[in-house]
């Protein structure tokens, strides 16, 4: 991009050249402040939906490349790139103020065999049919406009030194839903049901006159009498108005998404005759997680909680795709990383993000509530919170243990400890155990102790540091001393005989903090049956509960929670009908009453944390953090009267792994595929194998 400006003055520009010799090369590199799609001869360039995607733009901006080759033609060539706004210009968070800059623009380099063509002042543009688009309100186009180039761009003087090349996934479109069923509601609107939350937009045809209008809504769910429910969007109006021009015409959004499920056709010429499909959108990840039991529920759950992941993971891992927020919350993120990098490759996409997380981390180490950075200034969550900022450390850990990318600790290490250092007096505004049940006092933080968080996830977050120090050959003596001391101040501060809340027992045991682990576990089972025998844990709390229990002998507990239907559980919003996972235990009450508006969303993923414990216990199928990257695996399948069978597979980066277990012969038969090598843990007995497909039988 050396000679290429920054231009920008419209919302399509065009530049026209000649070519006249054969081109063997030709590449184009783009990007834009904005969102982006850019033609040539009238052909769509690459398939990157809301390119350039979602950076800390202002220090790290990315650009594409594409080879361009098959799109050009000897003689007469046209480029036209179209701009929205997107996470750049359309107004981020609930304030809808945050924007990384007032104009929108385009740079591009097109490449001819070395000869180039660099947008300036040279190339032309003009006002598109897109009238507005939004990230969160939608689109709203004329087609009747015909774009007439009539001016030239300007130049913006403005840096190319943040201009960094793609380093995520592409965000591409995927799954194509048609309608599931359409109806009439108790208010008389007409709703669409396509029978899956998802992310992305409706794809309409119509025949139609010039000046007919269509005018869709989007949402979630119903109300509890089953007509539209837009409230829990908030200030996002997620909605598509199209005027018509003459004749048969199929579109589609170019520069915004939802997060939906049913569509309500608020205006169309000739209702009955509309084609919708719905179109889900997110980052092109390799599917590399499955997961398969004689529970169809649990399998549902699965499911849901891979929806959740799809819709949220657009570029960023977002809380959800709806509501006027669709950001990187950390906290989120950090805990759904695991289960979310058994299901996908994940790699490229959280380099990226760590990436923007390192950048747009405070001087004094504190981590943004979200990455990239766009709240609103940092009055309220200035303090950052424990389980939040620790994505700085836990994610990059993640990438080394289930990818084995060593690099990403080099890369980290600062940031990382910057946050344990940030987080040694204790962050002190905290999210806590967010989302728990403790208490319904109307505070979403909830009485787990937010200190108790904070100190038990620096301690955790500090032992990462150690052994991610180790592995690069640092000093970490200091991070020793501190935590050794750490954990004596914690157990003097917090007598293991006086947790309080579920989530205290659940984080005290999986971070290796209580001392007694076998008292605190049986503690942690009685506090589950006096509160009733279920969870009321939140964000955090949920989860580790389901291996805190099955760590330390409380397996048969843990199966009991993960297959409780009843309210609160797992299953209990797939009684209610769910298709993802809910922001909330109590979204949708049993009396079908929803909690509230304002933060009910429903896909979040972060209680879609259960699906790693199904990889890692259910079917046993773990990394081995000695030999990371499923150099080794730690094989241990958890076995359940309540199945018949139950099985995961991973693609690792060595090969396929298996493990499934099936009710046989009165006894339990295990079918295990191992790519590399592999320690089997069955019946108490260690089997160290290498690759090969094995078979095991137990009484
Ligand atoms: C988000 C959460 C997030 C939380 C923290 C919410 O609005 O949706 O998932 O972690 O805020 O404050």
């Amino acid at each position: 991009m050396k000679d290429a400006n920054w231009i920008t003055g419209g919302s399509i520009f065009r530049k026209e050249f000649i070519i006249g010799k054969d081109i063997k090369n030709a590449k184009l590199a783009i990007t834009a402040k904005g969102v982006y799609v850019a033609y040539i001869n009238g052909r769509r360039v690459g398939g990157f939906i809301l390119a350039p995607g979602y950076t800390s733009y202002n220090k790290r901006h990315q650009y594409q490349e594409y080879d361009v080759s098959g799109l050009l033609k000897s003689g007469a060539n046209t480029i036209d790139v179209w701009v929205g706004g997107g996470w750049y210009n359309s107004g981020m968070n609930w304030t809808k103020g945050y924007k990384y800059g007032a104009a929108n623009g385009i740079i591009a380099e097109l490449d001819l065999d070395g000869e180039k063509i660099c947008t300036d002042g040279s190339w032309l543009c003009c006002k598109s049919p897109v009238i507005s688009d939004s990230i969160y309100d939608g689109e709203r186009y004329d087609a009747r406009i015909e774009p007439v180039f009539c001016k030239n761009a300007e130049i913006l003087d403005e840096p190319k030194s943040n201009l960094i090349p793609q380093e995520g996934e592409i965000v591409a479109e995927q799954e194509r839903l048609t309608p599931a069923n359409r109806f009439k509601t108790p208010k008389g609107e007409d709703v669409i049901d396509f029978g899956q939350n998802l992310t992305g937009y409706v794809e309409f045809t119509v025949t139609a006159k010039a000046g007919d209008k269509i005018v869709l809504s989007h949402a979630e769910i119903l109300d509890g009498d089953g007509s539209f429910y837009t409230e829990n969007l908030r200030g996002a109006a997620q909605r598509i108005e199209y005027i018509c021009r003459d004749g048969v015409q199929t579109w589609k959004p170019r520069f915004t998404f939802m997060g939906f499920r049913y569509v309500r056709i608020d205006e169309a010429p000739d209702p009955e005759n509309i084609e919708l499909t719905a179109i889900a959108v997110y980052s092109d990840m390799k599917r590399t997680g499955y997961f398969e039991s004689s529970d169809k529920m649990l399998n549902k759950f699965f499911e849901n909680a891979l929806w959740g992941q799809k819709s949220n993971f657009l570029d960023i891992p977002t809380d959800c795709p709806q509501r006027d927020e669709r950001l990187g919350w950390t906290g989120d993120a950090q805990i759904f990383m695991k289960a979310a990098s058994y299901n996908y490759d994940t790699e490229r996409f959280f380099v990226k993000w760590l990436g923007d997380l390192a950048a747009d981390q405070f001087e004094d180490g504190n981590v943004p509530m979200v990455i990239p950075d766009s709240l609103p200034p940092h009055e309220v969550f200035g303090k950052g919170s424990a389980a939040w900022g620790d994505a700085a450390v836990i994610c990059p850990w993640r990438l080394y243990t289930i990818y084995g990318n060593r690099d990403i600790l080099g890369k980290q290490f600062e940031s990382m400890k910057k946050w344990t250092y940030f987080n040694r007096p204790y962050a002190d505004y905290h999210l806590g155990d967010w989302l728990a049940l403790d208490d319904s006092d109307g505070d979403y933080t909830h009485s787990t102790r937010k200190e108790f968080v904070g100190r038990a996830y620096s301690i955790y977050s500090t032992g990462i540091v150690i052994k991610a120090g180790r592995i690069l050959g640092e000093d970490v003596s200091e991070f020793v001393a501190f935590r050794d001391n750490a954990v004596m101040e914690f157990n003097r501060d917090y007598p293991y005989t006086e947790y309080y809340t579920q989530a205290e027992h659940v984080l005290a045991l999986h971070f290796d903090i209580a001392p007694d682990k076998p008292a605190v576990a049986k503690a942690l089972a009685d506090k589950i049956a006096a509160d009733g025998g279920h969870l009321t844990t939140g964000f955090v709390g949920a989860a580790y509960l389901l291996h805190a229990l099955s760590d330390n002998g409380y397996t048969e507990l843990a199966y009991d929670l993960l297959l409780r239907k009843e309210y609160p559980s797992w299953f209990y919003p797939i009684t209610m009908g769910a298709t993802t996972v809910w922001e909330r235990w109590n979204g949708i009450k049993p009396d079908g009453t929803y909690f509230a508006a304002d933060m009910n969303s429903f896909n979040h993923y972060a209680f879609g944390t259960a699906v790693d414990w199904l990889y890692e216990v259910a079917a046993g199928i773990k990394a081995d953090e000695s030999e990371p990257g499923f150099e080794n695996i730690i094989i241990k399948p958890v076995t359940d009267g309540r199945f018949d069978y139950l099985g995961a597979s991973v693609e690792t980066r060595f090969g396929r792994v298996s493990s499934k277990w099936t009710r046989k012969d009165g006894g339990i038969a295990y079918e295990i595929e191992v790519p590399t090598k592999a320690e089997i843990v069955i019946g108490g007995e260690t089997h160290k194998v290498g690759r090969g497909s094995y078979e095991f039988h137990t009484d």
